[in-house]
């Protein structure tokens, strides 16, 4: 009991971010799997709580497409989650959602109440390296549409993690 009380108040102290795409099978996961190894190489990862979601329901409960596990893997991601729906909840939980594109952004925007939509920004907002305003969706092209996903990936990852480790000094 004492164990679960400690849990929570670690967990409501923490950092959340969520990652938010179409499909939660290439984009957001990658995302995920890219942040979950640099906060973890930081060692904040009792400090960050991270996840994703899709804002379609399409692949619920699916793993992540096997062309992005097998794009990520060969960099040293390992992306291991099921795809879920994005749900109204998310805005209660996280702190961040960072969404891949504008019709993620409107799709997710759509379900805000109130100040909830202050919570929500484009992924790409991050990247410094690379000057894109959303991460191209990867699914029905070859196989450099998942290296792009990484390269992109990588890039925002990092400064949103410059960015916590600031706001965590505070
Ligand atoms: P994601 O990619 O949004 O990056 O996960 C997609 C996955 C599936 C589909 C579209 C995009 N789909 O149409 O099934």
């Amino acid at each position: 009991m004492i164990l679960a009380q400690f849990c929570n108040l670690v967990y409501s102290m923490a950092y959340r971010v969520l990652f938010v795409c179409l499909g939660n099978i290439c984009r957001s996961p990658a995302a995920e799997g890219v942040f979950k190894s640099m906060v973890q190489k930081a060692g904040l990862e009792s400090e960050v709580v991270i996840d994703s979601a899709g804002t379609s329901g399409y692949h619920n409960g699916e793993p992540a497409d096997e062309r992005m596990r097998e794009h990520a893997s060969r960099r040293g991601y390992k992306l291991d989650t099921l795809s879920r729906q994005f749900i109204k909840e998310d805005f209660d939980i996280f702190d961040q959602i960072l969404v891949m594109d504008e019709k993620n952004l409107r799709d997710v925007l759509a379900m805000a109440n109130g100040d909830q939509s202050s919570k929500v920004k484009m992924f790409t907002d991050y990247c410094q390296q690379h000057v894109v305003t959303y991460v191209p969706d990867p699914y029905f092209g070859g196989p450099q549409g998942f290296e792009r996903v990484l390269d992109i990936a990588e890039d925002g990852c990092e400064n949103l993690l410059a960015k916590i480790q600031l706001d965590l000094s505070k």
